[in-house]
């Protein structure tokens, strides 16, 4: 009898060795982000695509061991849920929200008007305000709506400001229903949910300069004006060796106006081919960034925009750069992961009041 609880005990014991060897992602640092993120009250999300959710099963252990939200990275852009005009797909988005559900993650939604991914009958019809309006308002209603008090917040504006401009993109809704097509479409998603919060996403502020004073004076304004606008995004799509010095402070700005932020798509490319030190060196990189929202009262959370490697935007969008998420391609965690536990491990978590 005895050597069978034995023998039962180390074919444990092996299996568990065999499972450590084979599995050495299970219960490593990654599973102290949650935890950590929790105790500062703040979101530590990440992009996720809807083919790895529902076939890759690494894929889904990465980010429901590290994550506490999720941000559909396409299937939420208009071609996925409108592709023609009056018929919706909603399975991309049912996807992405029921899997967060059944894991207690919450949900960004991304995004609602914005100058790319748009489908051609949209982009390339010739609407007059009224009708470009009304198309606007039902697919807002339509979408938002969906998700009444499931999805917390959402980009309701993206990319707003020209490349490297201080003027208001020249896009569709510019052009047809002109700058006030921001509080219009705020006022769209505010009465489709009232309880979500709302943001103008946008990137090339995160170091100030003139694109984030223009965003400032916009988003002023719009406060101002009684807008329901709740939050701003820094989008943070960042180069290794140029993540900037003040993030904390460009964000804090933003907050003084009533507003959250949050760090919305996070990722450090790195020059191929990547090397240990450039590794070790973003690992600093995504720390910088974390303890800067940790260190701003008013920033809820940071998003990264990839769950690895393997499934980054980077290599196609910026060729010549690679390796910009916190794991590899094979999903085992990288430097910058710990660089992420870092920051949420050093500084100190506010006390309970
Ligand atoms: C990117 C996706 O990651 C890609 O898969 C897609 O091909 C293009 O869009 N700013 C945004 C995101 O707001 O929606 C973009 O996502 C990256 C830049």
């Amino acid at each position: 009898m005895a050597l069978v609880v034995f023998a039962g005990c180390s074919a444990v014991l092996v299996a568990a060795a065999v499972l450590a060897v084979a599995l050495p992602e299970v219960g490593g640092r990654e599973s102290e982000v949650p935890v950590l993120a929790a105790e500062h009250g703040v979101d530590m999300g990440v992009a996720v695509a809807v083919e790895p959710l529902l076939w890759d099963g690494d894929y889904r252990h990465v980010v429901t061991s590290t994550y506490t939200s999720v941000t559909a990275e396409n299937t939420m852009k208009w071609d996925s849920v409108q592709p023609e005009r009056g018929e919706f797909d909603w399975s991309g988005p049912d996807a992405v929200v029921d899997f967060a559900e059944r894991n207690g993650l919450d949900v960004r939604g991304h995004t609602l008007l914005w100058h790319n991914q748009q489908p051609d009958w949209l982009s390339g019809g010739s609407f007059g305000p009224e009708e470009l309006r009304r198309v606007m308002h039902e697919h807002v209603a339509r979408l938002v709506g969906r998700y009444e008090g499931r999805i917390g917040a959402w980009d309701v504006i993206n990319e707003p400001f020209a490349d490297e401009g201080t003027e208001l993109r020249d896009n569709l809704w510019y052009g047809v229903l002109g700058p006030d097509y921001i509080a219009e479409a705020l006022w769209a998603a505010h009465e489709a949910d009232p309880g979500a919060r709302l943001y103008i996403n946008e990137f090339g502020i995160e170091d100030g300069g003139p694109k984030a004073d223009a965003l400032y004076a916009l988003a002023r304004d719009l406060v101002e004006r009684g807008a329901p606008l709740h939050g701003i995004g820094f989008q943070s799509h960042f180069v290794h060796g140029q993540v900037p010095e003040d993030l904390a402070g460009t964000m804090r700005r933003f907050t003084e106006l009533g507003l959250e932020v949050a760090v919305t798509e996070l990722d450090v490319r790195v020059p191929e081919p990547p090397t240990e030190e450039a590794l070790a060196d973003q690992a600093g990189e995504y720390r910088r960034v974390v303890e800067a929202c940790l260190d701003v009262a008013g920033c809820v959370g940071v998003t990264v925009w990839g769950v690895g490697d393997g499934h980054s935007w980077i290599p196609e969008w910026f060729p010549g750069y690679t390796a910009a998420t916190p794991f590899d391609e094979d999903y085992r965690p990288k430097p910058a992961l710990d660089g992420i536990v870092e920051a949420l491990a050093r500084r100190p978590a506010p006390v309970a009041s």
